[in-house]
């Protein structure tokens, strides 16, 4: 797929006007990029054109048997106002992963890089300004032959689409409660729970209505086959720390998204000081070492949230809250030195980050 990208004329919108509750995926930027693939052409067609529907025939294969992957990254606005992407390269990979589990082709992960930023470089004027606002960068891809065969898709389309919006919790960094879901799993070892595809987050629909009617924003999910570790909460990896020094997050055990704000902490945290320890957490550790205070923070880590920290849970009957249920001190840190990267405030020794700048995006527009 390395041709060069089809950039289409589009009517933009005039005066972008976002209103003050952005929400998270309401409101969309004036451009898609797409491609299709067949086993005779490969992936082809790269375009860069209007946002607009896809229509499909209503045989077509992922509306029965969901192959379809997606990812999550974000672009984020400058104090100089350019615009930072953040490991967007560890998106491109994870998509390809989550493609090869689905049985899907992978893409190369230059061009597919390349087609993501030429997009946030047309679309420079949706990356909002707001503190803790951001574009957020959604690649797809779905499977498209028209058949109710279980196999795989011989025909598929890739598309990528921006959306600018607020942090995922409406309140930011204010904490969130979770409810540990003792009845429903989400995913086991050898399932698709490391991939990401809309069939794991369709199947924790349920359990997220049961949490919400019972008070509850997020569900904190445990292994699937003895129920007793933790494995992630929501959209998000979780970490805990340990009287107030080590923090604990669960080890990716093939039942976990291997995600890209849980990696940058496990090298960020050791340079700020923390020791950082991946291990198997067990639900009672946590539940006995917040009634004993050692266990002092909780929080979830993804790229909606950045960092979520947990104010209260539930397990078994039992609601136990999480130090006085105010964000702690280290997430508080945490959250300020990564977003600090993200957003260009603080120097970027780890080269996490890489700059689109807006000249150039102004000049290269159509
Ligand atoms: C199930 C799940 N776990 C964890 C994460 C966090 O991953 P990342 O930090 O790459 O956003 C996400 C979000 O993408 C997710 O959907």
């Amino acid at each position: 797929m390395n041709q060069s990208i089809r950039i289409e004329p589009v009517v933009e919108t005039q005066h972008i006007e976002l209103p003050e509750d952005l929400g998270f995926g309401r409101i969309f930027s004036d451009r898609m990029f797409s491609q299709k693939y067949t086993p005779e052409r490969g992936w082809h067609e790269p375009t860069i054109g209007a946002y607009r529907p896809i229509t499909l025939d209503p045989a077509t294969t992922v509306y029965h048997n969901g192959q379809m992957i997606f990812d999550g990254t974000k672009a984020y606005r400058r104090p100089d106002g350019n615009i930072n992407l953040f490991r967007t390269e560890r998106n491109v990979e994870r998509f390809n992963l989550s493609a090869a589990r689905m049985g899907m082709p992978v893409l190369d992960e230059a061009a597919h890089l390349a087609a993501i930023e030429r997009l946030v470089e047309l679309e420079h004027r949706w990356v909002p300004d707001r503190p803790g606002t951001a574009l957020y960068i959604r690649p797809v891809m779905i499977s498209t032959e028209k058949t109710l065969e279980v196999r795989a898709s011989r025909e598929y389309l890739h598309y990528i689409i921006l959306t600018p919006v607020a942090p995922y919790f409406a309140a930011g960094f204010a904490p969130v409660s979770v409810y540990v879901s003792d009845d429903f799993v989400r995913s086991v070892r050898g399932g698709t729970g490391e991939a990401k595809t809309p069939g794991n987050y369709a199947g924790s629909i349920a359990a997220t209505e049961i949490a919400l009617q019972k008070g509850y924003q997020q569900v904190l999910w445990l292994d699937g086959v003895e129920r007793k570790y933790i494995d992630e909460v929501g959209a998000m990896n979780i970490a805990f720390v340990l009287n107030d020094e080590q923090i604990v997050t669960p080890t990716l055990t093939g039942a976990i998204l291997q995600g890209v704000t849980r990696q940058s902490l496990l090298t960020l945290a050791p340079d700020l000081g923390y020791r950082v320890v991946e291990r198997r957490v067990s639900i009672d550790e946590v539940i006995n070492g917040l009634a004993d205070g050692s266990v002092s923070e909780v929080f979830g880590m993804g790229t909606g949230a950045v960092i979520a920290p947990v104010g209260r849970m539930h397990f078994a009957g039992r609601d136990v809250m999480v130090g006085d249920g105010q964000p702690g001190p280290v997430a508080s840190r945490l959250y300020d030195e990564l977003t600090g990267l993200q957003y260009g405030r603080r120097p970027d020794p780890y080269g996490w980050t890489s700059t689109i700048e807006t000249t150039t995006a102004l000049n290269s527009a159509i």
